[in-house]
């Protein structure tokens, strides 16, 4: 079977590379993918976004199954678009209908979704532009910091947190009535701020059946010890130590399957991953910690996948056909037992300003872990250049996540250009809560 996996990052990437592992994978395209992908399959200049473009491009090349990677084409309809081409109706695709993204798409319907099926989420309430003063009222009655969210995708910055109270209400007027974050802000969720430990859980499902991924955690913010801006993610580690069976029976139960259970109820097509995004809360508590849901994603983490992906034995092909399929059932999840660490390298400035096109050196020269490039492109002469904030990172796994950390950032002395940049703390915070 042909594959087109849409999307360029270092989550693709790592898709392609296990895709194209499998037996069943004739020829890949990735669409628009980046320098790394070159390795796994085809790249092919097409904009996710344009469905047309993509469509066409499937019928020509005799696609048999289209994954989208990252969440703005799936909001906007990829599935529904394919579903309603009668030519192209038998395409398998893996990523949710346009309502199911919608669980990313909007938090206000997430928040709803997981009202109406008791899913463990903070208290919230939901406000417009003319109840700017209820929102007011309820902030007053929440207790610093106060947490606000633009309902609508704003690429990853939508969400504030303010530990002044007249600063929080400064910000909802600035939301809802200045255009800060756009029609992203046109409404906004305030919700009880939930203290704990954050992590991510991965599902896969056909909208019946569903297969939990291993855990991880990333690491979103710039600096060392969790400082600084927030990024698209400076690294991850799988599976998360103190996720250990009993609290994944925990999420299992209270979240995952009222999820999958809740898409069905409803009637809500969803044959993709679900990223569900959890505060463990009481993390000291007898019963182990307590797991609430802080957001879905209508698909993988980045960069969850470099560190996720790379743990999946079974073939991943075989895993999204039954995905598309509904078949989810008959498939088989084998997952590598190793932990896996992974760094992720940007430029420096990132995530604000920073500059494009250096050469990168050393890519090939990393031996016994896995190099997946994210923001990078091939230039004139051949050479890897950097086009993107976060441009690379490597992947390791080994029997303990010490030996996985010490060799992942081992691997990332190997490779250098100017303006390098990289978190030298990922992990540590789990490395200690091991350690007690
Ligand atoms: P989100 O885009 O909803 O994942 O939010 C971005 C980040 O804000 C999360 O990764 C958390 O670190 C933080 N956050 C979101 N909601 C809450 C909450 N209710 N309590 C505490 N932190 C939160
Ligand atoms: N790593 C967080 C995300 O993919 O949204």
């Amino acid at each position: 079977m042909n594959i087109l996996l849409l999307g360029s990052g270092g989550r693709e990437h790592a898709m392609a590379y296990k895709i194209s592992q499998s037996p069943h994978c004739q020829k890949l395209f990735i669409a628009p993918g980046n320098a790394g992908t070159t390795a796994c399959g085809t790249n092919v200049s097409l904009d996710p976004m344009d469905f047309e473009a993509v469509k066409r491009f499937v019928a020509d090349n005799h696609v048999g199954m289209v994954v989208v990677g990252p969440e703005a084409p799936l909001v906007a309809g990829i599935a529904d678009s394919f579903d309603a081409d009668p030519l192209l109706r038998n395409t398998r695709v893996v990523g949710p209908s346009q309502k199911g993204a919608e669980l990313e798409g909007s938090k206000d319907f997430a928040k709803a979704f997981m009202e109406r099926h008791q899913i463990p989420t903070a208290a919230y309430r939901t406000f417009e532009p003319a109840t700017v003063a209820e929102g007011e009222r309820f902030l007053e009655s929440l207790e610093a910091p106060y947490v606000l969210k633009a309902d609508g995708l704003a690429a990853g910055k939508g969400v504030l947190i303010i530990s002044d109270l007249d600063e929080a209400k400064r910000e909802l007027h600035n939301m809802l009535e200045g255009g800060k974050f756009g029609q992203a802000g046109a409404k906004v969720v305030i919700e009880q701020y939930l203290s704990g430990i954050e992590m991510s859980v991965f599902v896969l499902t056909d909208g019946r059946n569903y297969k939990i991924l291993p855990s991880a955690k990333d690491y979103k913010r710039i600096g060392e010890g969790d400082t600084g801006l927030n990024t698209g993610g400076m690294g991850s580690v799988s599976p998360v130590p103190f996720a250990d069976k009993e609290f994944m029976k925990k999420v299992e139960k209270l979240i995952v399957r009222p999820t999958v259970r809740g898409l069905q109820k409803e009637k809500i097509s969803y044959r993709g991953f679900i990223f569900i995004g959890l505060m463990c809360c009481n993390m000291d508590s007898p019963e182990g910690p307590d797991p609430y849901v802080i957001e879905y994603n209508a698909r993988m983490g980045d960069p969850e996948t470099e560190s996720v992906f790379p743990r999946i034995k079974s073939d991943v092909v075989e895993l999204l056909e039954h995905t598309a399929d509904g078949t989810l059932d008959e498939a088989v999840l084998d997952i590598d037992p190793r932990y896996a660490a992974c760094v992720m390298m940007v430029a420096k400035g990132y995530p604000e300003k920073y500059a494009k096109g250096r050469p990168i050196s050393g890519l090939n020269s990393v031996e016994g872990s896995l190099v997946f490039h994210a923001g990078t492109k091939v230039g004139e002469d051949g050479q890897v250049l950097t086009a993107g904030g976060r441009v690379a990172c490597v992947t390791t796994l080994s029997e303990s996540l010490p030996e996985a950390l010490l060799k992942c950032y081992n691997a990332i002395d190997c490779i250098s250009w100017q303006g390098k940049t990289y978190r030298r703390d990922i992990g540590q915070d789990l490395l200690k809560l091991m350690i007690g």
